[in-house]
């Protein structure tokens, strides 16, 4: 038997393997978790799956000249590879839904039926209509029930969005397959000489990241993702591995960043340079020469692409340059690349006419005119320090004014702002003028750890006392944490109710 000296240094040996194994362990642990941490399908994607491109919605046009659709949110199942079902929502079929299509002064209504096991909303995201028929999480709709709102659109030609808003469980509600385009048509924009096909060479692209374990989608957060879901593969308009065979010389692409939390970087894979001519809200004054653009979760880009007979090219997203750290970027999913959309050229393009130097004026406020500032304060914990709250209205503006709101991210991590209703003008970004890619009509705006952004609005639809607007993070997992506020639009001298905690 040991004596006891031997006995101490046995078991402080013991004490010390033991010390040394768990830091192997955890660091071992750290280190998979940040070798994993990044994903990559660039080069390994095999592009063997036709793009499928949202059908346009039917719709019937009454009496009165009203246009009326009809949206039906579904459980089902998608077969995103051959042979493996995987459980999906979707609205008038399994997985995303149809794009609405309407001309600026349409009167248009929207029959939303919710065949879903829980209550939802559908918002339309950019699009200027009265509070009440925002879908925003006041105008929650039960399993069963039906909503119909109906507005006249009253803004630029544009490609704007509709998806779920239930407060709580967008990103849930969103990640499972529920949103789809809404493209806006004006004289000014079918003017111009500008692709516009649907399908053919004018292309809706919805970019989402996914991940699926075995048949099912796997919509976990990864440890220290706290910017919420991110996946290991993207699809476009609900397919992998994309391909599209195009047939004219210019093609215009309407990137939609339908993704819940990752921030898209989109470049050519021979870096081509291509014009951006439309950003969230509309066209812009002129096209602007990129060879890549920054996408935030809600933003639309336009863009036109020029491609040579026969070839192939891929639309990639490269890694993102926000001036994150390290640590922050690789977590964010800042690392990851992505092979997107393969775009094949024939071997005889009929030839577009070249691009006009000017496309339209932009109806955007100045920012000269604005009566109000007010700063908003981004953090996962709230803006400005609180919470979203659905019965106190955070913010209260008068209709027919315009203001300049001050958009500060404070916090270590990646935000956007989305404000409901309006388009907003970028009067400056990151303490300079805009770039030119956000010059033009915005809705949402990226903002990277320590910027902030001036943007000036205006008020000019009704008002509405008793119904408030959103401004949020539309990071979804961050909205429904509750980086979310409430704004609403009442007369001079008017005051906002106060609305009930439920929106039922
Ligand atoms: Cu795209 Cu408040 O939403
Ligand atoms: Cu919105
Ligand atoms: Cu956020």
């Amino acid at each position: 038997m040991a004596s006891p000296p031997h006995r101490l240094r046995r078991i402080l040996l013991g004490a010390c393997a033991l010390v040394v194994t768990l830091i192997t362990a955890i660091s071992a642990g750290v280190a998979w978790t940040w070798v994993s941490a990044d994903v990559s399908t660039v080069g390994t994607t095999t592009f063997d799956q036709p793009l499928k491109i949202p059908p346009l919605a039917d719709s019937t046009v009454d009496a009165e000249g009203t246009r009326t659709f009809s949206l039906d949110m579904r459980a089902g199942t998608t077969e995103f590879e051959p042979g493996r079902a995987t459980e999906t929502w979707g609205f008038n079929g399994s997985y995303l839904g149809p794009t609405l299509r309407a001309a600026r002064g349409e009167r248009v209504r929207v029959q939303v039926r919710n065949q879903l096991p829980e209550p939802s909303t559908v918002h339309w995201h950019g699009m200027h209509l009265p509070a009440a028929m925002d879908g925003g999480p006041h105008q929650m709709v039960d399993p069963g029930a039906t909503w119909t709102p109906e507005w006249t659109v009253a803004q630029p030609a544009s490609t704007l969005w509709y998806h779920p808003h239930p407060h709580g469980a967008t990103e849930d509600h969103v990640r499972r397959g529920l949103a789809g385009m809404f493209l806006i048509d004006d004289a000014a924009s079918t003017e111009l000489p500008l692709p516009n096909t649907y399908g053919v060479d004018d292309i809706p692209v919805i970019v989402q990241d996914m991940r699926l374990r075995g048949n099912r989608f796997d919509g976990s957060h990864a440890i220290f993702r706290d910017i919420g879901f991110l996946g290991d593969r993207t699809m476009v308009n609900g397919t992998l591995t994309p391909y599209h065979q195009v047939g004219d010389e210019l093609v215009r692409l309407r990137l939609l960043n339908g993704s819940t939390a990752r921030i898209y970087t989109f470049a050519f894979d021979d870096a081509r340079p291509f014009a951006m001519i439309g950003s969230d809200g509309g066209l812009l004054e002129r096209p602007a020469t990129v060879d890549r653009i920054q996408l935030s979760p809600g933003e639309r880009a336009e863009v036109v692409v020029r491609v040579r007979p026969g070839e192939r090219t891929v639309l990639r997203s490269e890694k993102l340059e926000a001036g994150l750290n390290f640590w922050g970027n690789r977590f964010a999913g800042g690392d990851d690349t992505f092979d997107v959309l393969e775009l094949r050229a024939a071997a005889v393009l009929r030839p577009s006419p070249a691009l006009p130097e000017t496309l339209v004026p932009l109806s955007i406020p100045e920012g000269s005119e604005s009566v109000v500032q007010r700063r908003f304060e981004l953090t996962l914990a709230g803006i400005n320090g609180v919470r979203m709250d659905m019965s106190r209205i955070d913010t209260t503006v008068t209709r027919g004014t315009t203001e300049t709101w001050e958009v500060h991210n404070i916090d270590g991590m990646p935000h956007n702002f989305h404000i409901h209703d309006v388009q907003f003008r970028v009067l400056a970004y990151d303490g300079a003028p805009p770039p030119p890619e956000l010059t033009g009509a915005k809705d949402t705006i990226f903002l990277p750890p320590n910027t902030a952004a001036t943007l000036a609005l205006r008020f000019d639809g009704p008002a509405d006392p008793n119904t408030p607007y959103m401004y949020h993070c539309h990071l979804l997992w961050h909205e429904d944490a509750g980086m979310m506020g409430q704004f609403t639009v009442v007369e001079p001298g008017q005051q906002a109710a106060t609305p009930p905690r439920h929106g039922h």
